[in-house]
């Protein structure tokens, strides 16, 4: 029986972190035993946003894929690619720019959102506006029966389902409307407790060094009612209570009573939580760090992953100009 297939991507900004890893890396390594996996660097698409950091590019795709591969991403089983290696890409994206109309694109809620946020508005690229097209290109190319992502993708994945119905509609069945799969642990605080967001600086990456772990954990957000040591506390409001749910599960219900009591202080309860944290990345940072000094090895994962890759998508494009009649 032949296994469905998922493609998911991010793209490269740096090292990940907690919340990149609870939000996606983790599931994806779950889905490596069930289904097809391709997980791509969506190198192309940090153009539409950032264009002054394209120099940066490289580097982080590097740093991302030994975040991949020391996380748990299996090359012998997945796919692991880079986007603008495989230029069937940016072909097929050019067909799914005439399945979409402006407007559906300027309704897209993320869009809005984007220019809101950035302060964008008169500085849009039509590559911006196109942002899940090429998304939607990405995963047609494979014929992507699912995507696993974070909920703030779903509008994209909405548009690439209708750009899927539009071809099949006009030129014959063939691509699967791809279904979403939304991780549970989807909101993960950082250390200000706001959501663990790169640009927001609240973040710890998955291969920082223990010293860092616990530096970072010192000044990291608790109950901000709990003045005094022999003050109760609330875990339920405390970031470093969130992270021991996914650490230390073990330790939940003590933490959660010994906080409520004033039995345990925050000190102590931070450099718990550290221990835990960096023991819980330590096969990561170790797996990683083998590969870091295995550069050629890393290479060569990279570029047998983006020969499967073209592989599937040629053929899927060649299936495109058939249906459609061109070329
Ligand atoms: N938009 C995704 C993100 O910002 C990255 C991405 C690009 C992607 N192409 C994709 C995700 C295809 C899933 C499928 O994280
Ligand atoms: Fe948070 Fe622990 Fe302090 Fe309670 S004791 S507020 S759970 S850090």
């Amino acid at each position: 029986m032949t296994k469905k297939i998922i493609l998911s991507g991010n793209r490269p900004t740096g090292r990940l972190h907690w919340g990149n890893y609870t939000g996606a890396l983790e599931n994806w390594i779950r889905l490596q035993d069930e289904y097809d996996c391709y997980f791509m660097v969506a190198d192309w698409h940090v153009l539409t946003t950032a264009l002054d950091k394209s120099h940066e590019i490289r580097d982080n795709s590097r740093e991302m894929i030994l975040d991949w591969l020391g996380a748990g991403l299996d090359p012998d089983r997945s796919v692991l690619f880079v986007q603008s290696a495989v230029k069937e890409h940016a072909e097929l994206y050019l067909v799914a720019c005439m399945l979409i109309s402006m407007g559906r694109l300027e309704r897209n809620p993320t869009f809005k959102e984007q220019v809101r946020d950035l302060d964008l508005a008169g500085e849009i690229s039509f590559g911006h506006l196109g942002y899940p097209v090429l998304q939607a290109a990405d995963i047609l190319a494979y014929r992507a029966h699912a995507v696993p992502v974070g909920e703030d993708q779903l509008p994209h994945l909405e548009l690439c389902r209708e750009i899927a119905r539009r071809f099949n509609h006009h030129f014959g069945e063939l691509f699967p409307e791809p279904e979403g799969l939304v991780t549970k642990f989807g909101r993960f605080p950082g250390t200000d407790g706001r959501r663990m967001s790169k640009s927001l600086g609240n973040a710890v990456e998955i291969a920082a060094p223990p010293e860092e772990i616990r530096a970072k954990l010192k000044t990291a957000f608790t109950d901000p009612q709990r003045l005094r040591r022999s003050d109760p506390g609330n875990p339920d409001v405390c970031a470093v209570y969130t992270w021991y749910q996914k650490f230390l599960p073990d330790e939940v219900e003590r933490t959660a009573a010994e906080c409520r009591s004033a039995e345990r202080g925050c000190v102590d309860c931070k450099k718990r939580l550290a221990d835990g944290a960096i023991a819980y990345f330590e096969p990561l940072r170790e797996r990683r760090a083998g590969y870091e000094s295995h550069p050629n090895r890393v290479a060569e994962i990279v570029d047998a992953g983006c020969a499967r890759a073209r592989a599937v998508a040629s053929e899927t494009l060649a299936r495109v100009r058939d249906a459609m009649g061109v070329g």
